[in-house]
């Protein structure tokens, strides 16, 4: 396998750490969570890929068996491409950079997450659809691809960490999804609950003795939820989701920071208080419940105004640029923020 080293400048300054106290009490908590079941190959964790943990601790694997595997998928091919979701101004991240360079802390924090996810249990998969609606359903995943026409979007994904990258999801938009099982007129919130098993994932005390708030969960506003933006996925580069981005199905919410984007979604429900999720639970002064990109508002240790945008080809290499407000989404979600 040949190995790539990170470039140094992947690394967080310490001088844009705007709040030591609260920075090293988060790490040592990740840390913590990290270090309870999986004690091997931890590097470090944040609530972000990439960001801040030793560079001389990160590789990245060129294309090698073991990871391309993870990555033959079966195709969707042929699929429907959504014309405005097909020019964007930069070019779509490698795939095999892209898959290997996850977030999926039920596997714990390292960058070998690729591998590690491939433990995830994806066959007869469910998705509970219940709380505040006209049509609770559960679906299985042959019932969400008949259900739902799927497509191709390529969206832009930018890290509350400053990283950027372009990915081609295939899935279907949200509101579909609303339209079939009907919020009653008291829903004002959804949650979106990952899978998890403390079998085969990181255990739900850490090793300070902190409870840690698996299952991982995210939410929206349902207007949020609404737009035409917000995305199911279910595939990605045309073929089926592979484990490491969250198979079989994931949320993908490109004006908000990754974070909000839940992998392997079994529940979804629709409640009328905002719902607690696994983030703002943990650092509520990090990670917002509603956090939209947004060059303005920095975030509490680091400004928001540029991002490394990881370019293209297998070698992780990145370019700084101005941050977009809503991620450059603007146009369909500003209304949603007056
Ligand atoms: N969902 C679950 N269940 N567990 C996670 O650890 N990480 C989040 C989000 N969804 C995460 C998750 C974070 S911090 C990010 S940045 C994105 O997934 C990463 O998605 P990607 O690995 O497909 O790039």
């Amino acid at each position: 396998m040949t190995l790539i080293r990170i470039p140094k400048a992947w690394e967080l300054r310490e001088s844009q750490v705007t709040s030591a106290t609260a920075y090293f009490n988060r790490r040592r908590l990740l840390k913590a969570i990290a270090n309870a079941s999986l004690g091997a190959g931890i590097v470090s964790v944040l609530g972000c890929k990439g960001e801040g943990s030793s560079a001389s601790n990160k590789t990245l694997a060129s294309a090698n068996e073991a990871l391309t595997a993870t990555l033959d998928q079966p195709s969707l091919e042929p699929l429907t491409r959504n014309p405005p979701f097909q020019k964007i101004d930069r070019a779509i991240t490698d795939e095999i950079l892209a898959g290997q360079y996850n977030n999926y802390y039920e596997f714990g924090g390292s960058k070998s997450i690729w591998r590690a996810s491939q433990a995830l249990p994806t066959d007869n998969w469910q998705v509970t659809v219940t709380g505040l609606v006209k049509n609770p359903r559960t679906y299985n995943l042959e019932d969400l691809l008949k259900k739902f026409p799927l497509e191709e979007r390529i969206y832009r994904m930018r890290c509350v960490e400053a990283w950027s990258m372009v990915l081609p999801w295939v899935g279907f938009p949200m509101k579909l999804l609303m339209a079939e099982v009907e919020p009653t007129d008291k829903a004002r919130f959804v949650s979106f609950t990952s899978y998890y098993d403390s079998k085969i994932a990181l255990a739900p005390v850490s090793s300070l003795g902190q409870k840690v708030p698996w299952p991982y969960t995210e939410g929206l506003r349902i207007e949020e939820m609404a737009n035409e933006l917000a995305f199911f996925a279910v595939g990605i580069y045309g073929k089926m989701l592979p484990k490491q981005y969250g198979a079989p199905i994931r949320a993908v919410i490109p004006w908000k920071y990754g974070f909000k984007g839940a992998k392997s979604i079994v529940k979804i429900e629709f409640v009328e208080q905002q719902p607690g999720t696994f983030w703002n639970t943990l650092a509520p002064s990090e990670y917002g419940f509603e956090d939209n990109v947004n060059p303005n508002k920095p975030h509490p240790r680091w400004s928001q105004k540029t991002e490394r945008f990881i370019s293209t080809g297998s070698e992780l290499s990145w370019e700084e640029r101005p941050t977009l407000l809503y991620n450059g989404y603007e146009e369909y979600v500003a209304a949603l923020y007056q």
